[in-house]
């Protein structure tokens, strides 16, 4: 994306995209969601952040990460001078939500991946943050679970570097902040991050 005309076709093929899954009936999940959750924050092509699937807060409003997780996420990018108004595009391995927050099925994850292959191949981001293990598991597939292989660079798609950190509602669970706790690694990870985005011209 390297000048004004790439970013308005980006824009458009992502719209066309969103378009069409909110009319998608590719698996089960259509018949149970609420609303189609595409995207959120800003298209663009240096940060993405990819987490597991809509819950009950985002599949109400169709905006990923709004809920309490969401909230804390905010506040993780924002510790490091981040935010999803100006650096960051949301996306998830699912569009829809799964009722009552099961994790994904395989076979929702491969009906669904269309979308995500589009969101990376239109706006090939140089970072990709692989949130939680069921991203992790969409990319690294046979990676150690996500204490074992957050905060280190993997090769993405397109050259990306590609690092999976921890997903918010873990450490929404995990209160501590002493050192070595989740929320201290992932401060660790977050600031990796910047030092990196900042990086990029
Ligand atoms: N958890 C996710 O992984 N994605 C969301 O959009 C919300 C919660």
């Amino acid at each position: 994306m390297t000048n004004n005309i790439d970013l308005i076709n980006a824009y458009t093929i992502l719209e066309e995209a969103e378009n069409s899954c909110k009319n998608c009936c590719k698996c089960a999940l259509s018949k149970t969601r609420t609303k189609t959750v595409f995207s959120g924050g800003i298209p663009n092509n240096k940060l993405m952040l990819i987490g597991e699937a809509p819950g009950y807060w985002e599949d109400q409003k169709g905006e990923p990460f709004v809920g309490r997780a969401g909230q804390l996420l905010d506040k993780i990018f924002a510790s490091v001078g981040l935010s999803r108004q100006n650096d960051v595009y949301i996306c998830n391995t699912l569009k829809c939500r799964p009722p009552d927050n099961r994790n994904p099925l395989l076979e929702e994850k491969e009906a669904c991946r269309e979308y995500l292959d589009i969101q990376i191949n239109t706006l090939k981001p140089k970072i990709i943050l692989l949130c939680g293990n069921i991203a992790v598991q969409s990319f690294l597939p046979g990676a150690k679970g996500i204490t074992r292989v957050r905060g280190q660079w993997f090769d993405g798609p397109f050259g990306a570097k590609m690092m999976p950190i921890f997903h918010p509602s873990y450490l929404l669970r995990n209160d501590s902040r002493d050192k070595g706790s989740p929320k201290w690694l992932m401060w660790q990870d977050i600031k990796e991050v910047k030092r990196v985005y900042a990086s990029l011209s």
